[in-house]
């Protein structure tokens, strides 16, 4: 039975909670791209995993990042709603705030619809929470936020059969994608409304740390500080999402693709608050432990992101009685050794 509601990309009920799962239903579901869903079990009844942010405020940030992408798209001197976007990244903060444990819930269950759309919100989420972590006050978060929410807009002005193109990219369309960042930033700094910082998102979030990234190929410090958070945060949400051509890596190995870029594409100081404050094994999130038993992530221990507390409910194939938690910070003989949803 479904714990919560199957959204679509316009923020439409498909399934709503509650509704008893059939096959066809979940065959259904696949096809969509839904590789996730959260179900009613009365053995984690006391269990609640919470969203980074409200399915509203999802649905109002999704509808500002459609709205202004619509606007560019058809005549780029339409004036576009930039209070849409300010109003968007404010309740995305909102939100956060309210949340005291987010970091361990980034998880955004969607399809392969409208991509570009949600990954510029996850996006969002993600650098927010680590301006958070580095201290910013309301107005350095709002500034950056509207310019990840739109970091990626350059891409309007991209040829879509690129854009959306399944395969590889030949050498020339790899260079017509590297023309986002620059379309970008003269986008957003034509807007009086939006700071020239958040221009700046759009401009380096292909930046690299140790130089090499594009378009200007800068490095380090040269790179604006909400450059470099962006960069992280656009990374791990294209890693962790199912694309029709590719799966999705799990949360760990996509937090530890992070991490061993560090000092090389990402800047370590912004990695070091990445590791602090996002959990490598989300909670709701299915694990094999070492000695063969079978669970569920339920809880995260602060400080310690390879070792959340784990609720078993398997003995290799074999259903136990009982659930047991097993807390991994107090049984250091034991990992993670697969992530699994069963
Ligand atoms: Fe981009």
């Amino acid at each position: 039975m479904l714990a919560k509601a199957v959204r679509d990309a316009n923020g439409r009920v498909l399934l709503a909670e509650g509704v008893a799962l059939t096959s066809k239903y979940l065959n259904r579901l696949k096809q969509l791209g839904f590789d996730m869903l959260f179900i009613k079990d009365e053995r984690f009844e006391d269990v609640d995993v919470k969203h980074a942010i409200s399915d509203k405020t999802k649905e109002v940030a999704y509808q500002a990042v459609h709205g202004v992408t619509k606007a560019l798209g058809n005549n780029s001197k339409t004036d576009i709603d930039t209070d849409s976007v300010r109003n968007a990244v404010s309740m995305i903060i909102e939100d956060l705030l309210c949340s005291c444990d987010v970091l361990n819930s980034l998880t955004d269950i969607h399809g392969y619809d409208e991509y570009t759309y949600h990954h510029s919100v996850n996006t969002t989420v993600l650098s927010l929470v680590l301006g958070m972590a580095k201290g910013y006050n309301q107005n350095k978060l709002l500034e950056m936020g509207m310019g990840v929410l739109l970091h990626d807009i350059g891409k309007t002005n991209v040829p879509k059969q690129i854009v959306n193109k399944k395969g590889s990219l030949s050498k020339e369309d790899f260079e017509e994608i590297k023309k986002h960042p620059s379309f970008g930033f003269d986008f957003v700094r034509r807007y009086r409304d939006f700071s020239i910082n958040s221009a700046h998102v759009a401009y380096q979030h292909h930046e690299k740390w140790i130089g090499g990234g594009y378009p200007r190929g800068i490095k380090g410090n040269a790179i604006h500080e909400y450059g470099r958070i962006a960069a992280i945060a656009d990374v791990y949400d294209a890693l962790t999402s199912k694309r029709p051509y590719r799966d999705a890596l799990e949360p760990n190995q996509a937090y530890e693709y992070v991490m061993a870029q560090s000092g090389f594409q990402f800047d370590p100081q912004i990695v070091r608050l990445f590791v602090k404050n996002i959990a490598a094994y989300p909670n709701g999130l299915g694990v094999l432990l070492s000695n063969g038993m079978r669970g569920n992530v339920i809880r995260q221990n602060p400080g310690l992101p390879n070792r959340p507390v784990v609720r078993v409910i398997y003995n290799g194939d074999r259903p136990l009685s009982k659930p047991i938690d097993i807390d991994l910070a107090n049984h250091l003989n034991l990992v993670i050794v697969k992530v699994e949803n069963f």
